[in-house]
């Protein structure tokens, strides 16, 4: 129940920053906190995949299946090797982010 109220104030945080002028600049923080694992373009290096079975390239057919709340809890919460980051990113940080990932898949 907490986790779904994170994840909805999330959410709601995202409606509010696409209607704001400036919100987090999702490529740094992309860059900073996502690339070592996801790569520059969204497709891990082969010894990360050696590493991470699970992990999945980020490109279109991917986004397809996911929504944006999707993306918000796994960054938010996320899950097995992948340590959540909901204490070392704002929540507008983690919305621009999950949004500068979806041009990855472009
Ligand atoms: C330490 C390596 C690592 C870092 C750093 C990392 N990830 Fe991940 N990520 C993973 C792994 C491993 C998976 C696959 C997890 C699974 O499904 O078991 C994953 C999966 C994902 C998924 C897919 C979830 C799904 O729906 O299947 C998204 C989206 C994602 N990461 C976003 C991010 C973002 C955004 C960041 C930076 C804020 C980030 N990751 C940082 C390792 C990492």
């Amino acid at each position: 129940m907490k986790k779904q109220m994170l994840v909805a104030g999330l959410l709601l945080a995202a409606v509010s920053t696409v209607s704001a002028a400036q919100g987090a600049d999702g490529k740094a923080v992309y860059e900073a906190n996502c690339k070592k694992c996801h790569g520059a373009t969204g497709v891990p290096s082969a010894g990360i995949k050696k590493m991470n079975p699970k992990i999945e390239d980020l490109n279109a057919a991917f986004f397809k299946t996911r929504t944006d709340a999707d993306l918000i809890k796994q960054i938010t919460e996320g899950k097995d090797k992948m340590k959540p980051f909901k204490d070392k990113l704002k929540a507008d940080e983690i919305v621009a982010v999950a949004k500068y990932m979806r041009t990855l898949g472009k």
